[in-house]
């Protein structure tokens, strides 16, 4: 059985104050939630500070990016170690914005996930296709592009810290979701994809989160589907009652 996970993803939101606020009015609204592992992401600049706020709760700490080397002459980057020193447990890597508005490609993709890895974080891994890819009927290929490159060359160990965040991009900020028989199709095919590279043991272990305009209200048709197995949330993960509605409608 998969425990679910539900992360937030705050993506550019949230001064420090309002994040350690939002987290405050979280904890509690979470606390009894057994069923769900939890993870907020926020900002870079507020992570230390959540960090402090989530001390003792149930809600891990995710950072939104990280770069490839410990330290040294990478100007605007930050590595899994200064994560880690924050109080981050989760790092998420290959977002579509990070895909689409920074130009990360799938080498450099895999090269983070492995190196987060292995300095102990653990890691969303995003993949998922545009509508024009969708419609043009070359989903499954950009999918497997994806996974078959992103998680090339992992080991079997490494899968323990690693799930995939299924999150199609026509989905994100739209308020289109993804219907949950879309969402079942395209995690069984990732799943499929899974299999076919490390074996079916592994395959069936792996969480695939469903991302895309993820709410209170549509959390539960999405989790009952056998595939979808957390989610990835933007917008509605912002304020603490609908993050925590989300959580609820996994219980
Ligand atoms: P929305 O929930 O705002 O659609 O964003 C999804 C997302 O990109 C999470 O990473």
């Amino acid at each position: 059985m998969r425990t679910p996970l539900i992360a937030a993803n705050w993506k550019m939101n949230k001064l420090v104050d309002e994040a350690v606020a939002t987290v405050s009015a979280l904890k509690p609204l979470v606390a009894g939630a057994a069923k769900a592992e939890i993870v907020v992401c926020p900002t870079f600049t507020a992570l230390y500070a959540v960090g402090k706020a989530l001390a003792g709760s149930n809600v891990a700490l995710g950072a939104q990016n990280c770069y490839v080397k410990e330290s040294g002459a990478f100007t605007g980057e930050i590595s899994p170690q200064m994560l880690k020193d924050t109080g981050c447990a989760w790092v998420i890597i290959g977002h579509s914005e990070r895909r689409q508005i920074f130009k990360e490609a799938d080498a450099l993709l895999n090269e983070k996930l492995k190196y987060a890895l292995s300095q102990g974080l653990k890691v969303m891994f995003c993949i998922g296709e545009t509508l024009e890819e969708r419609q043009g009927g070359i989903m499954n290929d950009v999918l497997s592009r994806q996974v078959n490159l992103g998680l090339a060359g992992l080991a079997e160990s490494d899968f323990a810290n690693v799930a995939v965040a299924y999150e199609p991009v026509w989905a994100i900020g739209t308020g289109v979701t993804a219907s949950p028989e879309q969402a079942e199709e395209a995690h069984a095919f990732v799943r499929g994809l899974v299999e076919a590279q490390f074996g079916a043991g592994i395959a069936q272990a792996l969480r695939i989160q469903y991302g895309g305009s993820v709410k209170p209200d549509n959390a539960a048709e999405l989790i009952a589907k056998p595939n979808v197995d957390g989610f990835l949330v933007g917008g509605a993960a912002l304020k603490a009652d609908s993050f925590a509605g989300i959580v609820s409608a996994v219980q």
